[in-house]
């Protein structure tokens, strides 16, 4: 069975196994009057985290939802609002943030393109209302791994600067995103004050991501990561594995991101009922549609499946496949020559 439904499905490498055999641990909650903690190995991680992403400071978390939380929680209390969009993870799946029988944050919604993209003037129309920040996502699961341009970025940075209001980025998948554009995660980070990414996603670690942004966003983020028992004990066994995750993090990318245009192009000259709009086709996600089978798509997911090909479900109209590290070459062309011939059939 090839497995394509998501890259949480990765597994540690014997290196990041290895890792944590050998990794120095200490108690990460104890932390001294500049809010560092006595793990080694998870200072390591958060210090190599700040570097990649020009932050000047992060700290460690479970989740990616964790962090996300953590984040809006450092910009917003109840009431106050953000500027989100539809197809963003954090409103569509996470929505702890934005619900009002938990945190109570008032969601704004500013349009997006297909690419899940701030459009400009929507996101001015939002910025009118007084929102305490601006969340955007790239690459966009949803949208399909789509990436923000970086002249975009450029821009909602420089509107947000103009009514000083802070942006945050959920880049679950940034090093995708910066394989994809050919810059460091450091460069599509400097458009942002704070952002969040997963190491346990296409990047292979088992668990964790990382929040990065200045010293004054980290102290209120761990602030609120205390009280809601997100503070880890000894957690430098699960920073090992991502340290060793992250010096590898541009070369998995780009091979994945690679691999996502291959399985597409394979599908589009197949053609047939199935259909993946090619600009979409950014980085290591592609989405495809099946309006032209005249089924839900979950139906075709379960088709598929008996071929011997998992994808991931999106919605009705659309599932995914999705690339990462422990996907083979040869898991590309079976995977494609079984998606091709459903298509054709
Ligand atoms: C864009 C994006 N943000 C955040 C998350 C949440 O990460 P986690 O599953 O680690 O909570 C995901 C998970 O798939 C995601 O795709």
């Amino acid at each position: 069975m090839i497995d394509l439904r998501s890259d949480t499905l990765t597994k540690p490498t014997p290196a990041m196994l290895q890792s944590i055999l050998s990794s120095e641990v200490g108690d990460d909650g104890r932390r001294d009057a500049s809010g560092r903690g006595e793990d080694p190995t998870v200072n390591r991680l958060i210090d190599l985290a700040a570097k990649l992403t020009g932050k000047e400071s992060a700290t460690f978390v479970s989740t990616g939802t964790m962090g996300n939380l953590l984040a809006m929680l450092s910009y917003c209390r109840r009431g106050e609002k953000a500027a989100i969009a539809e197809c963003l993870h954090i409103y569509r799946t996470e929505k702890a943030a934005f619900s009002p029988e938990y945190c109570g944050i008032e969601p704004v919604f500013y349009k997006t393109d297909k690419f899940g993209a701030p459009i400009l003037e929507s996101l001015e129309e939002v910025l009118k209302q007084q929102v305490k920040v601006i969340s955007i996502e790239s690459s966009n699961n949803f949208c399909g791994g789509t990436l923000i341009p970086l002249e975009r970025m450029a821009e909602i940075r420089a509107l947000a600067d103009s009514y000083g209001v802070p942006v945050h980025l959920d880049g679950a998948r940034v090093f995708n995103a910066a394989s994809a554009l050919g810059v460091g995660v450091d460069k599509i980070a400097s458009y942002v004050d704070s952002v969040m990414f997963c190491i346990s996603k296409g990047l292979g670690a088992p668990v964790g991501s990382l929040i990065c942004g200045d010293a004054a966003f980290i102290k209120r983020a761990t602030g609120f990561a205390k009280v809601y028992g997100a503070v880890m004990r000894q957690a430098g066994v699960l920073a090992a594995p991502g340290i060793v995750a992250l010096g590898e993090a541009y070369d998995v990318t780009k091979r994945d991101n690679a691999n996502a245009r291959l399985i597409a192009g394979q599908l589009a000259a197949a053609g047939g009922k199935l259909e993946v709009d090619p600009e979409t086709v950014q980085t290591n996600i592609v989405k495809v549609f099946v309006r032209g089978t005249g089924k839900p798509a979950s139906e075709v997911l379960g088709e598929l499946e008996k071929l011997g090909l998992k994808a991931g479900s999106v919605d009705a109209e659309a599932f995914r496949l999705v690339l990462h590290r422990d996907v083979t070459d040869e898991d590309v062309r079976e995977g494609g020559r079984i998606i091709s011939e459903y298509s054709t059939k």
